[in-house]
């Protein structure tokens, strides 16, 4: 391993099932870099950081099970990456409580989730402005920066959205290895504003919050329908229509080339009717999803397989991760006795 590589990371939270907007803005990217000769991937099942939003024992069960099998079924290549579940890493955990050591809390109080969960009860008139927030939620960002770390990842591929966490992985690892000695990388955010973000069914941003997503691996008689309930406006066929800001376009620019794009364009500005501009959107996803998608049917029908798949990668994160905290262990002062002098 050439020290001058690019080592990449990123995680995906185990909520919810993975919608045409994770792929297009993130997996879709990152399996392509995964591709490349110059750069160690590391992706990985961010399960505990489902505990910041989701309680349910079986859609936390769920949800891992479809978030593993869509980046094998979309052909992520588990011998080219390192592809594992957080939860089968125990250095992870024990690097977040050892970083807690490092992070003030008045770092945590301006995270933008916490935030936005304390201006949410305010607005409610809530007598608790910390009502439902957990110490999972609070004190997420922290371990995000030991999954970071851990793996001295010096490029992390996020939405915008994580940019702040980013920030604070940067701020607690400068901490630690100036209060203690130089250990810990210093990661690099990637977010690429040329990725898409997707318009959901209501056309704001798909987004499993919004709960305006269209599964990837919907069957296709239940993606046509979903396709079918995308908001348009009440132009006629005939009638010339933009392209900007409708949400059919928005979902097909980013399963199309440029040039069928601009083929499109020409056909709203002709007045495509809302109805053929549907089918033809559904016919285009289905003709790109079918394939992964039989083959997601079939490792969802194999659970097994995709375990035998996370145990080895969490093997190899393993032996990296199980040296890397010895080492950190030694730099705070958590050694064998053995090794203290009297
Ligand atoms: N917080 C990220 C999200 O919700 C998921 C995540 C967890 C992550 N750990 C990470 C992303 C480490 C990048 C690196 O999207």
């Amino acid at each position: 391993m050439s020290s001058q590589k690019q080592v990449s990371l990123t995680g995906i939270t185990t909520t919810g099932t993975p919608h045409l907007g994770n792929y297009a803005g993130a997996i879709r990217p990152a399996i392509a870099a995964s591709r490349r000769e110059d750069v160690d991937s590391f992706y990985f099942l961010a399960d505990y950081h489902a505990l910041a939003k989701n309680l349910d024992p079986e859609s936390m069960a769920r949800s891992t099970l479809e978030i593993a099998a869509t980046w094998l079924a979309l052909g992520l290549d588990p011998e080219r990456v390192t592809f594992y579940r957080q939860s089968d890493i125990p250095e992870i955990l024990e690097l977040a409580w050892i970083l807690s050591g490092v992070t003030a809390k008045g770092l945590m109080n301006r995270s933008h989730a916490y935030k936005a969960v304390v201006a949410e009860n305010e607005a409610a008139g809530s007598r608790d402005p910390d009502k439902g927030v957990s110490m999972a939620l609070f004190g997420y960002p922290v371990l995000m920066t030991a999954d970071i770390l851990m793996f001295r990842a010096t490029h992390v591929p996020v939405g915008r959205d994580q940019k702040q966490h980013l920030e604070m992985a940067r701020d607690i690892a400068a901490r630690f290895n100036h209060a203690y000695r130089e250990t810990f990388v210093l990661p690099e955010p990637v977010i690429d504003e040329h990725t898409a973000v997707l318009a959901g069914l209501d056309g704001r941003k798909m987004s499993k919050s919004y709960g305006n997503t269209i599964p990837l691996f919907a069957p296709a008689k239940k993606l046509r329908k979903l396709i079918m309930k995308i908001k348009t406006n009440s132009l006629e066929p005939g009638e010339p229509k933009d392209p900007e800001g409708c949400t059919l376009f928005s979902v097909y620019r980013a399963f199309a080339t440029p040039g069928q794009v601009d083929e499109l364009r020409a056909r709203y500005a002709e007045g495509i009717g809302w109805g053929e501009m549907k089918q033809l959107l559904f016919e285009h996803l289905d003709a790109e999803l079918a394939g992964p998608r039989e083959v997601y049917e079939a490792l969802i029908q194999d659970p097994a397989r995709i375990e035998a798949v996370l145990r080895t990668g969490a093997e190899k994160a393993r032996a990296i991760s199980r040296p890397f905290l010895a080492e950190i262990r030694d730099a705070i002062g958590v050694r064998s006795l053995d090794a203290v002098r009297p």
